[in-house]
């Protein structure tokens, strides 16, 4: 499935809607959707003994659930092809993640999600199981296409559940109880549409693939340890008291205390106005650390990717003489990017795997050009080239292995 607008199309037709927006606004995050014959043969992207050879990569994140009983066991990657051999005929599944970010096929299969933002994609997750096999019922905190690529697999789903009640005897955190409320099969085609925190349970009929494409959300408290909230805004709490300087002496006294162990409350106080002086941020700069927050967050790598700079580095005009040459930029597979507006003005930060790069007004194309799509279009990227600031920035990417040459 090349074309990303027939994919659309394909889609808006399975949901019986009129549009994407129409899906976005009635459906996404509200409730669960079969969509017959979404996706064409999807084991092209990737098959069976393919998914089996990446899971025995030691870079690439893959686990093993096999079902012992009412129990769910689980092993983690890499594994060996004497593993799979060792396997019985049914109850297990292979799951492989991030695909996406191994094979270019699934990058471009991708694509045909961007109609969501960007940077609450995840990744490719796709698992092989053996009839029966599967990962037990649970709830995912991630929405999902759940796409059937080989054979077929009966879903079950229930209401919202409680996700406190987990199975104290499995490796996964498989739900204690589970109550369907409604069922259904999916045959290679298919796909369902799965919003956060709904249970659901896959199990394989026959041999079968599902692909999963995830799409994460942020909870704002994670901003604060995770993405780096809580270490901005106390440097910028000390760097508010270092600029205020010192106060002045804080407890005169007019006359002798008749407790000298007490800390009095008039003294506390006076500390606690002051301190509280301290805190006090101007509404922009904290709109402006959590944007930052935010932007670093939402690009971090995740830690089992990681992008490696390319053997030899590229002079401004080596990099000019190879796109003029005809070479083609992509963002690499692993690499974070997004960009936003200034809180102040007219300004742009970009955002890649968790450094920011502030920019002028001037560079608003370019803040789009390099995040929008994972294949930089090369017209529009060498006009902006002729700003020197712009052309720094490619070259660092470049150098640093974020940006590199399509194949
Ligand atoms: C699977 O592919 O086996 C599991 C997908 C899911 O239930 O999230
Ligand atoms: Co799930």
């Amino acid at each position: 499935m090349s074309d990303v607008g027939e994919f659309r199309q394909r889609l808006v037709a399975a949901v019986g809607l009129p549009s994407i927006d129409a899906f976005l606004a009635q459906v996404w995050q509200r409730e669960a959707r079969v969509l017959h014959d979404l996706c064409d043969d999807l084991t092209a992207i990737i098959d069976a003994d393919e998914l089996a050879g990446l899971a025995c990569e030691p870079h690439v994140e893959s686990r093993l659930v096999q079902k012992a009983g009412e129990h769910y066991r689980l092993r983690q990657g890499p594994f060996s092809p004497r593993d799979f051999s060792a396997l019985p005929d049914s109850g297990w599944t292979l799951l492989v993640q991030d695909v996406d970010k191994h094979v270019a096929a699934g990058r471009e299969f991708l694509e045909g999600f961007d109609f969501v933002p960007r940077w609450r994609l995840d990744d490719l997750m796709v698992s092989y199981a053996a009839p029966g096999g599967g990962v037990g019922p649970h709830i995912d905190s991630y929405d999902a296409f759940l796409c059937q690529a080989l054979g077929r697999r009966r879903w079950e789903l229930s209401g919202q559940v409680d996700a406190q009640r987990l199975c104290a005897d499995c490796d996964l955190k498989v739900l204690q109880s589970f109550e369907a409320e409604r069922g259904f099969e999916l045959a290679p085609g298919d796909c369902l549409y799965l919003p956060a925190n709904l249970g659901h349970d896959g199990v394989a009929i026959d041999e079968c693939m599902t692909f999963s494409v995830g799409f994460r959300a942020v909870e704002p408290s994670e901003l604060l340890g995770a993405g780096s909230l809580a270490a901005d805004l106390a440097q910028a709490w000390l760097e508010q008291a270092s600029a205020l300087g010192h106060s002045g002496y804080l407890d005169r006294l007019v006359s002798s205390p008749p407790n000298p162990g007490e800390l009095t409350e008039e003294t506390l106080r006076r500390y606690r106005d002051q301190v509280k002086a301290l805190l006090e941020l101007s509404p922009a700069s904290l709109d402006e650390l959590i944007d930052a927050s935010l932007a670093r967050f939402l690009t971090e790598p995740k830690e089992s990717q990681f992008v490696e700079p390319p053997d030899e580095a590229l002079s401004a005009a080596g990099l000019l003489a190879r796109l003029d040459g005809g070479a083609r930029l992509r963002q690499h597979p692993a690499s974070r990017w997004l960009f936003i507006r200034g809180v102040r003005d007219e300004s742009f930060v970009v955002s890649v795997d968790g450094e920011l790069y502030e920019l002028g007004s001037e560079s608003a194309d370019f803040a789009a050009l390099v995040t929008d799509q994972l294949s930089l279009p090369h017209a529009r990227l060498r006009a902006a080239l002729t700003h020197p600031r712009h052309l720094e920035l490619v070259l660092e990417w470049v150098n640093s292995g974020q940006l590199v040459f399509a194949q």
